[in-house]
């Protein structure tokens, strides 16, 4: 087998989808399997001049590669269901390649419902959390035993160890900053959003070869918690950016690259590659500015910015970014 693997290095929203569909592409893949969330995610994707936002379906079903639902995610039935008919009536076939491990688990009315009275962490109020929760209270119900989706039901060994010639593209949801160990506990999503999250889904870490770590020129997040500054230009960069949810549509707070969480997020990930993505909009702005040691350092140019940035990181290829639709 062999396996690359698409990940977060912020707070989600990054730009993994627009990555996966990308590789897909242009990839061997035999397969993509996401790994961790269910539908608090939205991957924005272009795909034929047409704009899609996924929730908990792979983003292989635009090229015809099966793609699993894996067992580190949480499925909401309806959703699931919803999204597929949108997607087919979009002319995406997704019945014929949609698989979802029978050990994944689902999202009850009982979550929703608890999750929806969510103040203290900002959550997008899917049930995610608590269908975690009740996973690893041992409560909870896995997808084999959800009678609609006996059809899509795989088991992942056999149909990633018992093949040859398996090459796996594995998608991420979210990123570092909101992952249950490593992100900034509470304000965090309750699933495994690293290299990590995919490797226990039943991908061998022999296996890998390319991990793809996706940041943006700034960040954003979502949430709760206080995290843009007083910089006026945050406003601005919201703005030119779109940085409003995929998911939820809530106003994405800004602030600056922070240098020291990319570096963190890249080695714990083990990223071969780096995307910065959506430097055109500093361009736009005229503004280069990262955060250093929660010093703002300030470039004359996106080259001058890109260079410093490159040279952190001498083991991976880092990549800029300009364009919505491809690398
Ligand atoms: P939950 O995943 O709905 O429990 O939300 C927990 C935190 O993760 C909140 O701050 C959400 O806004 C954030 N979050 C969850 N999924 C995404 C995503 O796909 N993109 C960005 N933020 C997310
Ligand atoms: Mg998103």
């Amino acid at each position: 087998m062999i396996a690359d693997v698409v990940v977060g290095l912020q707070y989600g929203d990054e730009g993994k989808g627009k990555v996966t569909h990308q590789l897909a592409k242009n990839g061997d893949y035999t397969h993509v399997l996401r790994f961790n969330g269910g539908c608090n995610a939205g991957h924005t994707i272009y795909h034929e001049g047409r704009r899609f936002v996924t929730h908990h379906i792979p983003a292989g079903v635009f090229y015809g590669i099966t793609s699993i639902i894996g067992p580190g995610c949480v499925i909401n039935t309806a959703k699931l269901f919803e999204e597929i008919e949108e997607l087919e009536s979009a002319g995406i076939n997704v019945s014929d390649y949609l698989l979802i491990a029978e050990n994944a688990h689902v999202i009850t009315d009982f979550h929703i419902a608890e999750d929806s009275k969510d103040k203290e962490i900002g959550t997008t109020r899917t049930g995610n959390g608590p269908a975690y929760r009740d996973k690893y209270a041992r409560k909870g119900v896995r997808a084999e035993h959800v009678p609609e989706l006996e059809h899509f039901l795989v088991d992942i060994f056999e149909e990633l160890h018992l093949s040859s010639d398996v090459v796996v593209l594995c998608e991420g949801a979210q990123g570092f900053g909101l992952d249950i160990d490593w992100g900034d506990y509470p304000y965090v999503t309750s699933s495994h959003c690293t290299t990590g999250g995919a490797i226990s889904c039943g991908i061998p870490y022999t296996a890998i070869r390319d991990v793809w770590g996706i940041a943006k020129a700034y960040e954003t997040y979502v949430g709760a918690k206080d995290f843009e500054g007083d910089d006026p230009l945050f406003d601005q960069i919201r703005e030119v950016g779109s940085e409003y949810g995929a998911t939820t549509g809530r106003p994405r707070q800004v602030g600056w690259l922070d240098v020291g969480h990319l570096i963190r997020s890249s080695y714990i990930n083990d990223v071969t590659k780096i995307v910065i993505n959506k430097c055109d909009i500093l361009d736009e702005l005229k503004v280069w500015r990262v955060l250093d040691d929660e010093n703002v350092v300030e470039f004359d140019g996106a080259n001058d910015m890109e260079e410093w940035i490159d040279g952190l990181f001498p083991n991976a290829e880092v990549i800029f970014s300009r364009s919505p639709h491809e690398i």
